[in-house]
């Protein structure tokens, strides 16, 4: 399985900056065939940057879409205007639960339309500090998993991507923590544990699972090697362009 590198800009960077920083990676980026490089930028720079991205060497995410293709939804971007300009799509990340109030029903329509529209989702899950204070991971996890798939055939499972993201652990939570190892190995093993009983050992071999949660270039080697990771979801270290080159080429090393 390919290890994913997913840089998440969040609401940075204008288009030109956004388009000076692509063209910069491009330019940098050592060669990675077992890895697959993506970023995330802001809705409104994915048309520009579509056209001076070259998909061999990186590919675009969006951070967000609509479940309808069409229709009177004012202020939406749906999946299917996507289509074409984006490989992958964020969805469910913590801040859209938490700070937007998306609910696991909008999240299971934005997975299906993703699917729909062939653009690979990136599915968001992770416990909030307290929830993991009172011994609530294992069920949180769970809900939001088979939450965020429920509109996701056995046959479509492998064109799913699951991000592991403990709120706790973001750089922008109040009092952001490090997650350990072993606290990431436990969750991403449940994750797969509760995959195989749900589809199926089969459907379950394709389905890459990433974790995200200030991961930078001093910590990603490490938490590459952490049983059943097979990618990063990146956001402030993303921004700094150095501290993602050092992640992919870090990643390169890890994997070699
Ligand atoms: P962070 O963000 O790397 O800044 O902690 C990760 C994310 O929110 O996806």
């Amino acid at each position: 399985m390919k290890t994913y590198i997913v840089g998440n800009w969040k609401l940075n960077f204008t288009v030109g900056e956004a388009s000076i920083y692509l063209h910069k990676l491009l330019k940098a980026l050592p060669s990675h065939r077992e890895m697959e490089v993506v970023v995330a930028p802001s809705t409104l720079a994915l048309q520009p940057l579509s056209l001076q991205v070259d998909r061999h060497i990186i590919k675009l995410s969006a951070q967000n879409g609509f479940y309808r293709d069409y229709g009177a939804y004012t202020g939406e971007v749906s999946f299917s205007q996507l289509r074409g300009l984006v490989d992958y799509a964020i969805i469910g990340h913590s801040e859209r639960r938490y700070v937007l109030h998306e609910t696991d029903k909008d999240i299971a329509k934005k997975v299906a339309a993703s699917l729909r529209n062939r653009i690979t989702p990136i599915l968001c899950i992770g416990e909030i500090e307290s929830e993991r204070a009172f011994g609530e991971t294992k069920d949180v996890i769970r809900d939001q998993l088979l939450g965020g798939l429920s509109e996701v055939s056995d046959d479509d499972l492998s064109k799913v991507i699951i991000a592991y993201e403990p709120v706790w652990a973001i750089s922008s939570a109040k009092s952001s923590k490090l997650a350990s190892p072993d606290e990431i190995a436990e969750v991403v093993a449940l994750i797969r544990e509760t995959l195989k009983d749900t589809y199926g050992a089969k459907a379950l071999e394709g389905v890459p699972v990433l974790f995200g949660g200030s991961v930078n270039s001093s910590n990603a080697g490490g938490y590459l090697t952490v049983p059943g990771v097979n990618g990063l979801l990146i956001g402030s270290a993303s921004l700094i362009l150095s501290e993602f080159i050092d992640i992919i080429e870090t990643a390169k090393r890890v994997r070699a």
